[in-house]
Formats: C-alpha cells, sequence, structure tokens
C-alpha cells in the first residue's frame, strides 16, 4: 500500500484524538498525520491514498464571513486538488444528541464539493447504530464517511474505527 496523507482539524481534541486511532489501525507507519490548516492542494496531490478528518461545528460556523476554523481555511483548498487517480476516505465527528439534526454535516459539505471534481470517496457507513433524525452527510442512504461520537458515545469508538478501517483499507493503491 502506498503512502496516506491523512489531513485533520481541528488540533488538539476529539479529531486529532480519532485521526491518531485510525493511524493506527491502518500501522502508522502506512500514514502521514498533517494538520489541514497548514496544508494546500499541492501538499494533498502528493498522495494518491488520501483520508479527510473533521469535525462539525454548526451551521453557523460554516456560514461565517470570515474563516473561523481549520476546515474554512483548508476547505478551498480541498476544492482545487486534482482527483483523479486518488482514493479518499473520510471521517466525520460529531454528536448526534445535542446536534440531531446536523449530525456530522461536515461530512456532507466536504463531498458535495469534492464529488463534482470526481472524488473516488470510499468507505460509506449504514446509518444502523446512529439515533440521529437529520444529516447532510447521508448521499443515497448511508453516510459517506465514517461518524464517530467522541461526546457520548467514545466507549464505540475503537470498534468503529477498526470495523471501518479492516473494510476499506484493501482499497487503497
Ligand atoms: C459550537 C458547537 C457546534 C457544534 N455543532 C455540531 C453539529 O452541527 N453537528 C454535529 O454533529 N456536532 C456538532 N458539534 C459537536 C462536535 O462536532 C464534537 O464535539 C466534536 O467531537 C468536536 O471535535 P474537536 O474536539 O476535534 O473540536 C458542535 C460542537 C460545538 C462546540
Amino acid at each position: 500500500m502506498k503512502k496516506i496523507g491523512l489531513f485533520y482539524g481541528p488540533l488538539g481534541g476529539s479529531t486529532e484524538r480519532v485521526a491518531k486511532k485510525v493511524a493506527a489501525a491502518l500501522g502508522t507507519d502506512h500514514v502521514d498525520l498533517i494538520p489541514a490548516k497548514e496544508s494546500k492542494a499541492a501538499d494533498v496531490e502528493k498522495y494518491e491514498n488520501v483520508i479527510y478528518g473533521m469535525s462539525t461545528i454548526g451551521k453557523e460556523t460554516w456560514d461565517a464571513d470570515k474563516p473561523a476554523n481549520d476546515w474554512d481555511v483548508f476547505l478551498p483548498e480541498v476544492e482545487k486538488v486534482d482527483y483523479s487517480n486518488k482514493v479518499i476516505a473520510m471521517f466525520g465527528l460529531g454528536d448526534q444528541i445535542t446536534y440531531d439534526l446536523h449530525f456530522v454535516d461536515a461530512l456532507g459539505v466536504v463531498a458535495e464539493r469534492i464529488l463534482p471534481k470526481g472524488a473516488n470517496i470510499i468507505g460509506k457507513v449504514e446509518t444502523e447504530g446512529y439515533d440521529f433524525r437529520e444529516s447532510q452527510a447521508l448521499i443515497d442512504g448511508k453516510f459517506i464517511g465514517l461518524p464517530v461520537n467522541e461526546d457520548f458515545e467514545p466507549e464505540l469508538t475503537d470498534e468503529r474505527v477498526n470495523n471501518w478501517i479492516d473494510k476499506i483499507k484493501g482499497e487503497f493503491k
């Protein structure tokens, strides 16, 4: 397997913790962990295998005038990437108890920017086991990436991450 570039943000919280779990599940030698906010499209283009890791911090943040978080800064770069010949997987931190109408929406926001550019997104996840009402991350009835809830279901994270990686690791180049 060629090296995977795992671009993630924000730093210092649940997203970073889960990024490290994803890297450990793949074998840390196979993964470069890279902060999203410091990255440009050219950094992503160095990799044929890419994982995007993010959290959802509400619609008001996405709609804000000025860049407020790591992914607001990184998203315009993500849109510039040439996705031909790349495999992409995504995971998203969220909380379906407090935000049951916007569960892991960020996954959907990113997917809708890169799917029209031909991105081959692997690792869709069934909704079974997630109790929520609405999510922008659903495409054809499945989550477009792995949802993780470290706020209320941290005991499920390791199993969710490991099952997901087991399913997708053979699909990386
Ligand atoms: C202001 C705020 C807004 C949030 N909005 C959402 C949301 O719309 N949907 C969701 O699934 N989670 C939402 N969350 C939950 C976060 O995604 C969750 O706490 C996540 O683990 C944070 O990751 P971090 O520690 O890496 O920042 C929100 C959290 C905060 C503090």
